[in-house]
């Protein structure tokens, strides 16, 4: 006899891990847990400074499982994590799955759930970069269409999700994990290893972050796009180095003197730099927000955002890849021309406890009946 509702939580990649963190320490803030929960990696991410690290530095607990599904194409690697998922489920009793963001985990673990009857609830819904050859594109909108619960960052997010005729009583308006876990985390941040070593100080240094296939799948885009920037900007650009990236680097790029290439960093090490940086370069989807809170300005190597509001409100521009654009970007943003921004609206950390609010209303109507 089950006595509260159960409740899997799903990571896979890289950015899930701070979204979970917030709704993790939610749920363990109340004197009485409103559900148990179980925590399922799936090992899409595999390598500690893309996976453990978070685990420690956010004091998320040990997953319960892991599938080591490890890397693959699209289509094997998101029926790997099906099978196992689908197995999952069927020895462990649970009363909603819930699932962050847009990454390959995101789609598969929601296919399998909704397939079982079991509600989905997707946090970080709505959002829509219009741009179908984006793999995340095709993971969010699927997702969307078949999750039970909808939980949005944004009113831009809600309103897409209109459109796409989903029904008023399964969108909520929360607000944004991830800035939850950034707010939480900020007093904790830590100066990376390299500091001294590389004598930064605030203001002094510029970080940058590519790792979508648009940018970096191509050795030509990727060394021009570098030498563009190592040739147009004052003071060192720090380049945390992702592993699809890598390979993709030429010798002179790392020989650049002004490019500075380091490991993938530690949540508290990065947001250090992204706090203190005299601006941002990146492809990312959650370094847009995390500059918009900081008010760091943002230059986003691409043509579309799926999260405008960080255009609209923040300090984030979309900069297309090309020589011309680059920059005349970075001519504005070193002469101190740049937009000063503000904060969304409900980007207040508060964003894990009312998702575990609302669902706790929900999932407790479903117990009973
Ligand atoms: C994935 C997500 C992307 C997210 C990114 C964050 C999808 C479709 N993409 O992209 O949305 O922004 O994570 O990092 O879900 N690799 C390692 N170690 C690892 C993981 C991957 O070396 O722990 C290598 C793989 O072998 C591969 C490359 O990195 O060569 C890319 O990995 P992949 O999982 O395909 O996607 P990401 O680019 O990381």
């Amino acid at each position: 006899m089950r006595d509260k509702p159960h409740i899997t939580l799903v990571v896979g990649a890289r950015p899930n891990f701070m979204k979970v963190a917030s709704l993790i320490s939610s749920i363990s803030a109340r004197d009485e847990p409103p559900f148990r929960f179980t925590l399922v990696h799936t090992g899409q991410h595999y390598d500690p400074e893309l996976s453990q690290v978070f685990f420690e530095e956010l004091g998320l607990p040990e997953p319960d499982v892991n599938f080591g599904v490890g890397s693959g194409s699209h289509a094997r690697q998101t029926a790997e994590i099906m099978s196992a998922f689908e197995d999952f489920l069927t020895t462990t009793p649970t009363d909603c799955v819930v699932v962050v963001g847009d990454v390959n985990s995101t789609l598969a673990c929601t296919l399998v759930a909704a397939k079982s009857c079991i509600p989905v609830a997707h946090v970080e819904a709505g959002l829509e970069s219009g741009d179908r050859a984006m793999p995340e594109e095709i993971n969010r909108l699927a997702t969307d269409a078949i999750a039970t619960y909808l939980f949005c960052t944004s009113d831009i997010a809600v309103d897409n999700l209109r459109r796409r005729g989903q029904e008023e009583d399964k969108i909520f308006l929360v607000g944004n994990t991830m800035i939850d876990t950034l707010i939480q985390n900020l007093p904790r941040t830590k100066k990376p290893h390299f500091w001294e070593e590389k004598d930064l100080s605030p203001g002094s240094f510029i970080v940058c972050t590519l790792h979508r296939p648009s940018n970096v799948d191509s050795p030509e885009v990727l060394n021009g796009i570098l030498n563009h920037i190592a040739d147009k900007t004052r003071g060192p650009v720090i380049l945390p180095v992702h592993p699809r990236t890598s390979p993709k680097l030429d010798q002179q790029t790392r020989d650049r003197k002004n490019l500075i290439l380091v490991d993938p960093l530690g949540y508290l090490e990065f947001l250090h730099l992204v706090k203190q940086a005299r601006y941002v370069i990146t492809d990312s989807g959650g370094i847009q927000e995390e500059t918009t809170y900081l008010g760091t300005p943002c230059l986003t190597l691409r043509n579309n955002t799926e999260r405008p509001e960080t255009v609209l409100f923040g300090t984030n521009e979309l900069v297309r890849n090309t020589p011309e654009a680059i920059t005349s970007a970075l001519q504005r943003v070193e002469n101190g021309h740049w937009k000063k921004g503000t904060i969304p609206p409900l980007w207040d950390g508060q964003a894990g406890t009312r998702i575990i609010d609302i669902l706790s209303g929900l999932l407790a109507d479903n117990f009973k009946n």
